[in-house]
């Protein structure tokens, strides 16, 4: 789940794998977040040349908003302004995007995609700010959810688990388990009363109704200096566009506060009781289909692929050469010189690549992957390890990595599933291992680190929390406070490999007079990661009418993945 990269690892969805993240960090030096006091009203400041910035003060703890014992927490913001004034009578007011995770940063994502998310819902009639907000604990937002005193000490434990054997061997799974549950232990020595103790995805959705409600004050200030002129804070209504765990944030939303939806898109829709369970069973499930779609494309580029032999007749006989490398290397990884270092080719590396690549199969990914794979097969590692996807994917931004990602997204993940998930000891690990690797040959591995980033005790069990019945009354029904302005859109590509199909159409049986629209591509996400006019469309009238199209819509691509890339005009960014 998650970019560098790309838009496509962006929205990666659950946390997983980023490696990388622990290695790098963009320091953003045009904008000062310490020198801005978080303040209870929402307060911009000019940043990143035309954003705006704020530090929005919240409770801590939303189970006690008693000010005079109130701890806090300071919600990063950026926001892109509308392209009319806030008093135009075309103002449709802020669209909070979350890019998914869990621990992605929206304040960036506001900064990387807001223009393009800008295009996608303004129309002639509507024009929208695109707010986007660190959730607490990650990004810019303080205080940090992070475990490790220093980055060399987190990057150096990233190191050793790195050279262990397979969790899919028998050797490797207690090392494994230990590892990450050596990991919890760590992030367990933070007090009580830390971050980690209020991080569940309910206290963000009641961040993000704050955001609503302040934004709304912010503006009735402005267009009338009086900030109780007609109408309530309490009546704002949430617009959103959510990715991947984004999807399961909006869910959370919906279901907790259906009264006060206005417009809530998701796309790459995760199933909120197997979070819940701390399961993620039900994600990798299509993997296998992205994968081998990956291999045809390689198939029928022919010599251009490089990773395609003359003698190949169909998409498995490529596959075939990867599967058994793989296996190879998973008995006894080969070792390469790298950049003045020595690095371990490992199972897992070669299939985190692989399954970063499968992001966003319209965009140059395919072809930087079967460089990578060929080059590999044949020896030469270099474009294997410089595979970061930043560089192979030709992508015009590196976005923020802040180097706590992974302890973030455990805040949120294991706090989320820490009632429900039972007793996660060595015997569950084996278990949930062996369920994924089944699941998918090649992405299995790599996918496991993030369930069992929870092993062992997860001592934080968040007070405010919410953990169903998920769903939402049909728009128009009675009490009225009590449900959504507009149904729900959902979105989803016809394959992701992170989160599948299936999902979405079960959301979409528990909200009332939602409507799935399928976009006939691969990846994750489908407004991410690939374009489609068709689907796009489908979003700006939505913003504008609250209309959705019959449930089970489908839309076309408008471009094709190939080998090599071929540029997509819809693509933006
Ligand atoms: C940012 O602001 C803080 C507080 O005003 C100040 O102490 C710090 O030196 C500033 N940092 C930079 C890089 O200017
Ligand atoms: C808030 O906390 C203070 C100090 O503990 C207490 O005196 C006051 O009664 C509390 N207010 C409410 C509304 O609970
Ligand atoms: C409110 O007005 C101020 C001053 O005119 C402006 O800088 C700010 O951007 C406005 N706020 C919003 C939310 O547009
Ligand atoms: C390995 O691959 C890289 C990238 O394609 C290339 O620049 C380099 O020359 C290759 N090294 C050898 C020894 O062939
Ligand atoms: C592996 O997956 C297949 C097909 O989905 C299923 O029938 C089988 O029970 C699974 N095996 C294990 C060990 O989970
Ligand atoms: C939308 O279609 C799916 C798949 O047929 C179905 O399961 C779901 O209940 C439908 N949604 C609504 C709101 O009827």
């Amino acid at each position: 789940m998650r970019a560098s990269h790309s838009r496509a690892t962006w929205a990666l969805g659950l946390l997983a794998s980023r490696t990388t993240a622990l290695l790098s960090k963009r320091e953003l030096l045009d904008f000062n977040w310490t020198s801005v006091a978080p303040s209870e009203d929402l307060r911009y400041h000019d940043c990143y040349g035309g954003y705006k910035c704020a530090r929005l003060q919240v409770p801590l703890d939303w189970t006690n908003t008693n000010d005079s014992q109130s701890q806090w927490v300071a919600i990063a913001i950026i926001t892109l302004p509308a392209t009319v004034s806030d008093s135009d009578p075309s103002f449709g007011g802020p669209v909070l995007v979350n890019p998914g995770g869990p621990s992605g940063s929206g304040a960036e994502m506001a900064l990387d995609y807001g223009r393009y998310l800008q295009g996608v819902v303004d129309s002639g009639e509507r024009h929208y700010e695109i707010l986007g907000f660190d959730p607490r604990g990650t990004g810019w937002s303080t205080p940090r959810a992070e475990c490790y005193g220093d980055d060399l000490s987190r990057l150096s434990d990233f190191v050793q688990r790195a050279g262990m054997p397979p969790a899919t061997s028998p050797e490797g799974l207690p090392l494994h388990f230990q590892a990450a549950a050596g990991g919890v232990k760590l992030c367990a020595e933070a007090e009580k009363d830390s971050i980690f103790a209020h991080m569940s995805t309910a206290s963000v959705a009641r961040d993000m109704l704050e955001i609503v409600e302040r934004a709304d004050t912010l503006r009735r200030r402005n267009s009338t200096g009086d900030p109780s002129a007609s109408g309530s804070p309490k009546q704002a209504k949430l617009q959103y566009l959510g990715f991947s765990y984004g999807s399961y944030l909006g869910n959370t939303f919906a279901s907790m506060f259906p009264g006060r939806v206005g417009r809530l898109v998701v796309d790459g829709i995760a199933d909120p009781d197997d979070f819940v369970r701390g399961d993620l069973k039900k994600n990798i499930n299509d993997a296998e289909i992205v994968v081998n779609a990956f291999y045809r494309t390689c198939l029928e580029a022919g010599d251009l692929c490089l990773l395609r032999q003359a003698r190949d007749k169909s998409a498995a006989d490529v596959r075939r050469r990867v599967d058994a490398f793989i296996r190879s290397i998973e008995k006894a990884p080969v070792s390469a010189v790298h950049e003045g270092r020595v690095r371990l080719i490992t199972s897992v590396l070669v299939r985190e690549t692989i399954r970063q690549a499968l992001y966003a199969p319209a965009y140059s990914a395919y072809g930087a992957l079967s460089l990578a794979l060929a080059g590999s097969l044949s020896g030469n590692q270099t474009l294997l390890l410089s595979a970061d996807f930043t560089t192979l994917t030709n992508r015009k931004y590196t976005p923020l990595e802040y180097t706590w990602f992974v302890e973030a997204g455990m805040g949120v993940f294991c706090g989320d599933s820490a009632a429900d998930a039972g007793t996660r000891d060595e015997a569950w690990a084996r278990q949930a291992v062996a369920y994924y690797a089944n699941q998918s040959f090649t992405t299995g591995e790599a996918w496991a680190r993030l369930p069992l980033s929870c092993s062992g005790d997860w001592p934080f069990k968040p007070k405010y929390a919410f953990r169903g019945p998920f769903g939402s009354p049909a728009p128009g029904s009675k009490p009225a406070d009590r449900a959504p302005a507009a149904p729900l859109l959902i979105l989803s590509p016809r394959y992701d490999h992170a989160t599948a199909l299936a999902n979405a159409y079960a959301m979409s049986r528990r909200h009332s007079g939602s409507a799935v629209v399928v976009q006939e591509s691969t990846g994750h996400c489908a407004l991410l990661t690939s374009s489609s006019e068709c689907t796009r469309r489908i979003v700006r009238e939505y913003f504008k009418s609250g209309k959705v199209p019959p449930n089970g819509t489908t839309c076309k691509e408008d471009c094709s993945p190939s080998i090599p890339f071929k540029s997509c005009p819809g693509l933006g960014i």
